[in-house]
């Protein structure tokens, strides 16, 4: 529809009109859907639901035509409702889930996720994912660190931007087919809870938000998302749907977002929870002069706007402001001209699950394994060897994270049926994946992690049997699907002790142990760094996560993950993260000469596994780093040079990493921040210059006024394979 029709349109909506289309109900007011938060009596009226603009998580092609049908009969301008709904890492074609993605290094990766995500999902009727999340994610107790791409903000920047193209395509004007609006979360600082609790309060400084925290969604900002969620939680004791100075000036009027801010589920509600409304009606007078133009799943808007500005507490012109945001939305997805858009259960039985996009998901998997031990070259297996392949994930189809409500996980092999026609490979389950008492979290689609066995003694001894009349073991351990994600923090990363007992046990009877590790955030393993002879991170791999697995551990794919997020050496680290600040009292290792330093009396300040970090099946050589002048003007570049050569026997890719450290400037820098990493396929014998270029704005910082530059001065440029790389060359920035 064109501008002025829709002014037209526009104009004739009744300020109660226009409220409804700030309103977006839950899928059960219409008897549908996943509920992804708790479920309020909203004490709505049969009128308020037949206004609301939006739902989220219904989902179906033809259920959703009807209900838009039936909605816009009843609606007194016709105007179509919004479908949206959490398509995160696939909607029935499941990919890794979004940490994972991270360990990819590969943008492109997640953009094909992304858009197969949306074409899948369009054509079940959906017009808006919550996704992505570019949250910041250091504290592997958080439990939503699976969803976001890790610790690093500009790997996060280059995946939330990439996943935007995904979702919208690059068609700028409007939402084509087959296409979703994709919406940002969760603006701001979500990521940093304090404890690494979910939802609790978030301490940022001003400068640590703007350094490490805004980047990423300004990155995704820029490629164009069409709505932003504000968070749960506080960021200087002021919840975000609440934060005037975060939606109007810093989303709006720094980084230039136009769309529409939507808040999270019943976050608005809960302001008077935070104690910083008396009441609903109150609530939703901050949420609105704040920014907010929807409130998700909770009453505050549909129960209190209208008299909100009856009474002039509340301009009109934030109502017109709002409810016109949303009708562009709308416009831009095409719903005035078809508003069922895409949906259309023949392209429902056509796309989803298609073999194109399984083979896509098979080979996304693959690349986002971690590789992070290889004692003897135990991966990959040969064809001869006498293979046990044992623990609670050897035959569990539960393999694609807790954000993927949509998925069916029937569909998913199981590494036992992935594996089933290799006769040399036998199976034990061996132990539960979880120890009595532990809790059970029934969350979206109501997954519970199974029940622990009934004998847990006769099945050890079931698998260690197998273990011992095998040549090596693959030992499948791991969290379950349901206990990352959402309202999923844990205090204590380790495995369930089941599950050590079974690797203890197995390591007594067979020392050739893969270990293979499923889980939705990084985890203290020091067991299994003892005790296996390789470990390989599958994360959660998603519906061909299996299939991926039997191609990279008989060696038909080599991995080539690197970690998105450090694995700590144990819970008491967290947050532990590379890009940290010196400290007035940097420990050198010595605890007799540092006796007075920043460090643990019983652990290292070393995470386990550090970020950037991962193996492949070959190994490289990577040369001194040489920079073509000494000395950068502003106005100039330099270049930093490396040689990477394969020196191991088979064809492998390593992700060559560009860190730079700032050595003295107006405010702490970090000891180092990447700035930029090139993945480099090499043959055996094969090597390669691999070159950065290093420009001033790459330097840039928020120094001690806070403004955004470079400071002149001494830098470090770091190159490897890692972020704890010592190979590195000196410049000076004029
Ligand atoms: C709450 C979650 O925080 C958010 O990420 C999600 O999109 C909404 N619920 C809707 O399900």
């Amino acid at each position: 529809m064109k501008t002025e029709e829709l002014k037209k349109l526009f104009d004739q909506l009744s300020l109660k009109e226009k409220i409804g289309q700030m309103v977006q109900i839950p899928g059960y007011f219409l008897s549908e859907g996943n509920i992804t938060g708790p479920a309020l009596d909203m004490g709505l009226t049969q009128e308020d639901i037949d206004l609301a603009g939006s739902v989220l998580s219904v989902i179906g092609a033809d259920r959703l035509k009807a209900i838009q049908t039936a909605y816009m009969e009843k609606h007194p301008h016709h105007i179509p409702m919004l479908f949206m709904a959490d398509i995160i890492n696939g909607y029935r074609t499941v990919f890794p889930i979004p940490l994972a993605q991270g360990c990819s290094f590969d943008p492109a990766l997640a953009e094909n996720g992304a858009a197969i995500a949306a074409e899948e999902a369009a054509a079940a009727g959906i017009h808006v994912t919550f996704s992505p999340m570019a949250d910041l994610s250091r504290d592997a107790r958080w439990g939503r660190v699976m969803e976001s791409t890790g610790e690093d903000p500009y790997l996060n920047g280059l995946m939330a931007s990439a996943m935007v193209q995904g979702y919208q395509g690059m068609d700028h004007e409007t939402i084509p087919e087959g296409k979703l609006a994709a919406c940002l979360k969760h603006y701001a600082g979500y990521g940093a809870p304090t404890a690494g609790r979910d939802y609790n309060t978030v301490e940022l400084s001003a400068r640590t938000l703007r350094e490490d925290y805004l980047p990423a969604y300004q990155r995704a900002v820029e490629a164009g998302c069409d709505l932003v969620m504000t968070s749960f939680n506080t960021l200087d004791r002021i919840p975000s749907s609440a934060n005037r100075w975060l939606l109007r000036e810093v989303l709006r009027d720094e980084m230039g977002f136009d769309g529409v801010v939507i808040s999270d589920w019943a976050a608005i509600h809960e302001l008077v929870e935070h104690g910083i409304a008396a009441d609903d009606r109150e609530a939703a007078k901050l949420a609105v002069l704040a920014g907010v133009d929807i409130d998700m799943a909770s009453p505050a808007y549909c129960r209190n706007l209208l008299s909100l500005v009856k009474d002039g507490e509340v301009p009109e012109s934030l109502i017109d402001e709002a409810a016109w945001r949303i009708l562009v939305l709308k416009n831009r997805l095409g719903l005035f001209e078809n508003p069922y858009k895409d949906a259309s259960a023949a392209d429902e039985t056509a796309k989803i699950l298609s073999d194109a996009h399984r083979a896509a998901a098979r080979k996304a998997a693959a690349d986002t394994f971690v590789l992070l031990k290889n004692d003897n070259a135990l991966l990959p297996i040969r064809q001869e060897e006498r293979i046990g392949c044992i623990g609670p994930y050897a035959d569990r189809r539960q393999l694609s994270g807790s954000w993927s409500i949509f998925a069916d996980d029937s569909v998913t092999e199981t590494l036992r049926e992935a594996f089933s026609g290799d006769a040399n490979v036998r199976f034990a389950k061996g132990c539960s994946i979880l120890d009595p008492g532990a809790p059970r979290v029934p969350f979206g689609a109501q997954k519970i992690a199974d029940e622990p066995e009934t004998d847990a003694d006769a099945a050890l001894e079931e698998a260690l049997r197998l273990a011992a009349d095998s040549d090596k073991v693959i030992l499948t351990l791991g969290e379950p699907n349901d206990y990352s994600g959402e309202a999923a923090s844990r205090a204590n990363l380790t495995l369930p002790e089941c599950q050590q007992r079974l690797l203890r046990e197995t390591a007594k009877v067979n020392p050739n142990i893969v270990v293979i590790l499923f889980c939705g955030r990084p985890l203290d393993i020091r067991p299994v760094k003892e005790l296996a002879g390789a470990i390989l991170v599958a994360w959660f791999p998603g519906t061909e996560g299996a299939l991926a697995l039997t191609d990279v551990l008989t060696g038909k794919t080599a991995p080539s993950g690197k970690l998105a997020m450090s694995f700590p050496y144990c819970v008491g680290q967290t947050p532990v993260f590379y890009a940290q600040l010196s400290t007035g009292r940097p420990f050198h290792g010595d605890f007799r000469t540092d006796r007075f330093h920043s460090k643990y009396l019983d652990i290292p300040n070393e995470p386990l596994y550090p970020f950037g970090y991962g193996l492949t099946y070959t190994s490289f050589e990577c040369s001194a780093v040489t920079l073509n002048k000494a000395v950068m003007e502003k106005s100039d570049t330099i270049h930093a040079c490396v040689t990477l050569a394969n020196t191991g026997s088979v064809k492998g890719t390593e992700t060559v990493q560009l860190y730079i450290h700032d050595c003295a400037a107006s405010v702490a820098r970090p000891v180092r921040e990447m700035k930029a990493f090139k993945k480099v396929t090499l043959s055996p014998g094969e090597s390669k210059n691999v070159e950065f270029v290093i420009t001033e704005e790459m330097l840039r910082f928020h120094d001690i006024g806070m403004n955004f530059v470079s400071e002149p001065g001494r830098f470090e440029v770091f190159i490897g394979s890692d972020s704890t790389t010592e190979n590195k060359a000196v410049f000076e920035l004029k």
